[in-house]
């Protein structure tokens, strides 16, 4: 695929290309620097399986296939996959910079149109773009569809993710933390509020992490288990297909 920027008919596509120059850091502020040990619990659950091939879907700057990268076995091959050209050059860039670039390859896609063949990976992972792909998305049954056609039998698909505390006492503590600190925060150091008003906004609306694994049972995934991180606020879930 060829790289030059597009305008896809989605409702995130602007907030995506509009990449602020700390965009790594300020994730990292907003979740308190849990997101780094998410990520990296998020590549071993894809590598507990053993993958030779593995794709990091809607890489953004690429922390998880860097992940992958680091941790799997000499001659796993390892993709990411956006469709934010400017995401992927800094992806790129840290590739390079961790000399991780020969390991890894990044490629310009559409997550409901994968170059990939039926059957293919063996693992598809995705840190923190399921909710955008699947909260008031058009797109969330066609990309589910898509990442089952291109996963082997027994193939898994890796999702860490923000969630939604079952409890409600924590549930009150989360949404008071993204209002009064992870959009102010947010918006000031990026200087992008559409952006951090949505990701907040979307967060506190989001799925329970049942509600996310019926989602993935009723797409056609033959077994999805799931663990839940900082009692509930986030979960990693690993479905089967
Ligand atoms: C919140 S970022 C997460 C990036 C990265 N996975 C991480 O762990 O930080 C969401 C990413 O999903 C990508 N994305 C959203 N919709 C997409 C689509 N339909 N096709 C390809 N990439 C998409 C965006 O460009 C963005 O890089």
């Amino acid at each position: 695929m060829n790289e030059k920027p597009r305008t896809p008919n989605q409702p995130l596509y602007g907030i995506f290309t509009a990449v602020p120059p700390r965009y790594d850091l300020i994730n990292h502020i907003i979740t308190l620097g849990m997101d780094i040990r998410w990520r990296r619990l998020a590549a071993k659950a894809c590598l507990e399986g053993q993958p030779k091939r593995a794709l990091d879907l809607a890489c953004g700057t690429g922390d998880l296939a860097l992940n992958l990268a680091i941790y799997s076995e000499e001659g796993t091959e390892i993709n990411g996959l956006d469709y934010s050209p400017p995401m992927l050059e800094r992806a790129r860039e840290k590739a390079k910079r961790a000399r991780l670039a020969q390991k890894i390859k990044f490629i310009y896609g559409e997550v409901t149109s994968l170059p990939f063949p039926d059957d293919h990976l063996d693992c598809v992972g995705i840190s923190f773009a399921f909710r955008n792909l699947t909260y008031k998305n058009p797109i969330c049954t066609s990309h589910l569809a898509e990442v089952l056609r291109v996963l082997r039998k027994d193939g898994r698909y890796v999702i860490v993710e923000s969630s939604q505390p079952e409890s409600q006492f924590v549930k009150r503590l989360f949404h008071f933390y993204l209002r009064a600190f992870v959009t102010p925060v947010g918006v000031l150091l990026s200087g992008n509020r559409s952006a951090y008003t949505y990701l907040a906004q979307s967060a506190a609306d989001f799925f329970t992490s049942e509600k996310i694994k019926a989602m993935l049972i009723t797409a056609g995934f033959k077994t999805v288990g799931y663990r839940e991180l900082f009692y509930g606020a986030a979960g990693i879930h690993i479905a089967i297909k």
